[in-house]
């Protein structure tokens, strides 16, 4: 205890709902417990271009129920190299700042890593993407909305769908990562889901669909990863079309309106209890490692960890899915 007295706070890549809650807390615990924050803009690169700014309690005023992030996002290409790295140590270095929090996914974490390997300014991660995929933690901001989100656009999409007795693919956000389809899937009470963690996913689906079609199902709603192996739904559609001439196909990109919104009431609070604990892990003298949530405990998971290994989707879940669809 004691070393620290003026902490930095960032979000870089994808924004998330809820990363504003995060920066409230994170922000309140420091003052709280007697130090100074600045708040770094743009993510990395703020770090590297010194475009700090202190932050008061009233700075964070007003903002827990706002998407994005009042810090400003980016994904940063300078960070990536060793030089980039030394011009962000010296900036921080002469703003006297000693510890860092860093609120982001996989790329966040990775960067971090690599900077306390280099160099002993101490950085703690929170998780902030709506694609849930880091390992070491249940849960990460912003998720709940955004799922929250596709399963409203997904009800939507039914109504039309059953209207007019459709097949429809939507598409969700998940480069690498099939969490946001099967939780939206099961949900939505869709039929099927495509994700890339299931490979050859391609031809059971039409097998199922022809089994649907064999019970007379009317519609049909198919949730597929963005980051899925056959391509994402237009390609998938485009695939299986020739094999489902009786239905009339219609694809829905959800996109970047999965990102936005006002954060959900379980985002606002988990995040308010990552943010008072990446602090608090800082305090502890803690460096290089993530604040997660498991079995709804705080627990710390080092970035080496948390970006090596991957958080696989829940087999139990994807039965579900198929059981459901009998
Ligand atoms: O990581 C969050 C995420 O929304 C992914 O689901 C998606 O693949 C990616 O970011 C999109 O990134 P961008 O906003 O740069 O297009």
């Amino acid at each position: 205890m004691g070393k620290i007295k003026r902490i930095g706070v960032l979000t870089s890549g994808g924004d998330a709902p809820g990363m504003n809650a995060a920066i409230r807390a994170v922000t309140r615990t420091a003052i709280y417990n007697g130090l100074e924050v600045v708040g770094i803009r743009h993510g990395y690169q703020g770090l590297i271009n010194a475009n700090f700014k202190p932050l008061k309690a009233s700075s964070v005023s007003d903002i827990i129920q706002r998407g994005g992030t009042i810090l400003k996002t980016a994904r940063c290409m300078e960070f990536k190299t060793t030089e980039g790295r030394k011009v962000a140590f010296e900036n921080l270095k002469a703003a006297e700042i000693n510890g860092v929090v860093v609120i982001g996914g996989d790329g966040t974490f990775t960067g971090a890593r690599l900077f306390n390997e280099e160099f002993d300014i101490p950085f703690v991660g929170i998780p902030g993407t709506i694609d849930n995929d880091i390992y070491g933690t249940d849960y990460t901001i912003g998720y709940d909305t955004a799922l929250n989100t596709v399963v409203e656009c997904v009800d939507k999409i039914r109504d039309t769908a059953s209207a007019h007795n459709r097949m429809f693919f939507v598409e969700v956000m998940g480069a690498e990562a099939g969490h946001i389809a099967l939780y939206s899937g099961i949900a939505g009470g869709a039929e099927a889901i495509v994700i890339p963690e299931i490979k050859g996913e391609a031809d059971n689906l039409k097998e199922k669909l022809e089994g649907n079609n064999r019970r007379k199902k009317s519609s049909n709603i198919i949730i597929v990863a963005e980051g899925d192996e056959t391509g994402g739904a237009m390609a998938l559609a485009e695939k299986l079309k020739p094999s489902f001439q009786d239905y009339d196909i219609r694809v829905s990109i959800l996109g970047h309106l999965q990102r936005g919104g006002s954060p959900s009431a379980t985002d606002r609070v988990n995040a308010s209890r990552l943010g008072v604990a990446a602090v608090e892990a800082l305090l502890d003298d803690q460096k290089s490692v993530m604040v997660g949530l498991q079995n709804n405990e705080i627990v710390l998971v080092p970035f080496r960890k948390a970006v090596k290994l991957h958080k696989d989707v829940n087999r139990q879940l994807v039965d579900i899915i198929d059981i459901l669809n009998v």
